[in-house]
């Protein structure tokens, strides 16, 4: 009994002379004042080497934090991490975006009646420009929404309401999973679908689909700011 506690505590005896900086130890050696300075500077000194320890592994995570901040900057990902966080800044209901302000309506109106509320703001109906715009778009609707893409002019020839076509943008985002859009349904309205929204009925919001332009839909208006 007595020698395994004598061993235990001379492993921990080695163990705690091993881990004591050499810093501790010229410390013990140099005071010959009284015990309870000594235990105060014993105390002193493990607290200055732990506060130190703290600090180093401190300054290594940061180190590492600015090391994954900087790779995710390289990658794109902190910029649109940020430039998303600066979408939800709201003047007066719009909402500021990448160099245009959009009004996401909260009352339903047909397509053409929408777009006049948008002109009477000084705005028009949205125009979907890239896939970053989407993404925001999408991420902001919970529900269908009128965009300024029709094709009320020519059949099957889809604009935007600044006369814009899907080539000169370069993006479309119609629904194409099954039933692939636009189809110009007319069973419901024999004039066909010639409006586009962001989102249907049935819980699809990521994509475009036409629609009779005389059904009452929130839409989404912008201008430039
Ligand atoms: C960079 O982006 C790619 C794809 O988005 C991702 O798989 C990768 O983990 C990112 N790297 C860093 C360092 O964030
Ligand atoms: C900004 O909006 C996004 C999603 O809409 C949300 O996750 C984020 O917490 C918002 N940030 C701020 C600063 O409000
Ligand atoms: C996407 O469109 C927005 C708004 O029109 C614009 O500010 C942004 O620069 C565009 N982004 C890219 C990658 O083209
Ligand atoms: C778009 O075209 C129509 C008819 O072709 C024209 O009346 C309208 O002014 C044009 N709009 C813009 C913004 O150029
Ligand atoms: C849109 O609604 C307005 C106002 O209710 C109405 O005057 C107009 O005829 C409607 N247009 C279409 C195409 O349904």
């Amino acid at each position: 009994m007595d020698s395994i506690y004598e061993n235990s505590s001379f492993i921990l005896s080695t163990i705690a002379s091993d881990e004591k900086p050499s810093q501790c130890n010229e410390r013990e050696r140099e005071v010959t004042s009284p015990k309870w300075i000594k235990v105060l500077l014993i105390v002193l000194g493990f607290s200055l080497v732990f506060a130190l320890g703290g600090l180093c592994s401190l300054n290594n995570q940061h180190i590492m934090i600015s090391k994954q901040l900087s790779a995710q900057e390289i990658n794109g990902t902190s910029e649109e991490t940020v430039s998303l966080m600066s979408c939800n800044h709201s003047v007066d209901g719009w909402i500021a975006c990448r160099g245009k302000l959009y009004l996401f309506s909260s009352d339903k109106l047909n397509w053409s009646s929408s777009r006049d509320v948008c002109v009477s703001k000084g705005a028009d109906l949205v125009t979907i420009t890239n896939q970053t715009e989407q993404d925001f778009l999408v991420s902001k609707i919970k529900e269908t929404h009128w965009t300024g893409l029709n094709d009320l002019e020519t059949e099957g020839h889809w604009v935007w309401v600044n006369n814009q076509t899907l080539t000169e943008t370069g993006v479309q985002f119609w629904f194409s999973e099954g039933q692939r859009e636009p189809d110009n349904w007319k069973n419901q309205d024999p004039s066909g679908e010639n409006c586009a929204s962001l989102g249907d009925e049935n819980g699809n919001f990521q994509s475009w689909f036409d629609a009779s332009c005389k059904k009452q839909k929130k839409f989404i208006c912008e201008k430039k700011y």
